[in-house]
């Protein structure tokens, strides 16, 4: 359903944020897909959306300093000056991340990419909702990033709560992300250039791929390798001698005889298990077990991401 953002439509739109939804809504940049960044399940239906082959860390949206404290744990000097000239504005920063975060927003990186956006709708919605919402363009995987409402529903409308009508968006590319830390580094090029961006932070290296997925995982492998050895197998398919030691992260039901067994959806809901992956894999890892076997899930909908993330983590 496509409306325009009346107050009351605002409210409506905030409500099914706050209650697990999905809103499309208009920011300065591109339309998002916005669900509330502290909410697992309601991020997992993003993914749901768009069809994503795999997980990727989003950008969570806030529209206060407070709703950035809600999310980010630390804000450096070099990250103050950068908000103090950019935002509202389409300057996403990669910070390290506050506990409350789920793992699914973050692909299980110990940051998370922030932005305020500028945009007046966004905003409202942002304000109204209280909570910060995690936003990837409102495409389905693969496809142009939308300008308009227009573009949102034709590729979107039966998987989407609300679609917030703001007309034409004003930057239609999407934010620049900048990485801060001991050398500040661009990873994606965006609505603001680099040179505005170096006489606030100073010089600013690059690291702009075609892709940010060899820097993610590259970089950060703790998440993608965990200490503990995973492996996918079906509960028949592990001996049943020495399982003690090893842990299981189940789909929908328990088997015997494990040390310790997650189950990441007891009803089978794709969705459900997808929401409590990263946070079940974090768990096992913790606790100092031979190995980790994980069950194969249906490879259909959001089936597919989570395989795709258990044998990357599998291969290592
Ligand atoms: O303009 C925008 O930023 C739009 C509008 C809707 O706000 N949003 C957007 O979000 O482009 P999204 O989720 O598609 O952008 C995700 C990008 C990915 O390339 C991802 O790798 C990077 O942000 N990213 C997110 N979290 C990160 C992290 N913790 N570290 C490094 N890169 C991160
Ligand atoms: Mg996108």
């Amino acid at each position: 359903m496509v409306v325009p953002p009346t107050p009351e439509n605002l409210e409506k739109a905030a409500q099914i944020l706050r209650s697990g939804g999905l809103v499309a809504f208009p920011t300065e940049t591109v339309y998002g897909l916005g669900a509330n960044a502290l909410d697992a399940e309601a991020v997992a239906r993003i993914f749901e959306a768009k069809q994503r082959p795999s997980f990727d860390p989003l950008i969570v949206h806030v529209a206060s300093r407070e709703m950035l404290g809600q999310v980010a744990c630390e804000v450096s000097s070099q990250a103050e000056a950068l908000i103090e000239r950019f935002w509202p504005g389409p300057l996403t920063l990669v910070l390290p991340k506050a506990a409350a975060v789920p793992g699914i927003v973050t692909s299980g990186l110990p940051t998370v990419a922030v932005r305020m956006p500028g945009h007046p709708v966004a905003l409202e919605l942002l304000r109204r909702a209280g909570v910060p919402v995690a936003a990837p363009s409102a495409n389905p995987f693969g496809y142009l990033s939308p300008t308009r409402a227009e573009h949102v529903a034709r590729m979107l409308e039966d998987r989407v709560d609300l679609i917030l009508d703001g007309g034409l968006t004003t930057h239609g590319v999407e934010s620049t992300i900048v990485m801060l830390g001991e050398k500040p580094t661009v990873l994606r090029y965006g609505a603001i250039p680099v040179e505005e961006l170096e006489p606030v932070v100073g010089p600013l290296e690059l690291s702009v791929g075609e892709s940010l997925k060899p820097l993610v995982p590259g970089q950060l492998p703790q998440h993608y390798a965990p200490r503990t050895p995973i492996h996918i197998a079906r509960p028949e398919e592990v001996p049943t001698r020495g399982r003690k030691k090893l842990g299981y992260l189940a789909f929908q039901d328990v088997p015997r005889g494990f040390g310790v067994v997650k189950v990441l959806s007891p009803t089978g809901d794709l969705r459900e298990a997808a929401a409590h992956l990263f946070e079940a894999l974090h768990q096992l890892d913790m606790l100092g077990l031979e190995a980790i076997y994980a069950e194969p899930v249906p490879e259909e909908g959001l089936g597919r991401a989570i395989m795709d993330r258990l044998r990357r983590a599998a291969t290592r």
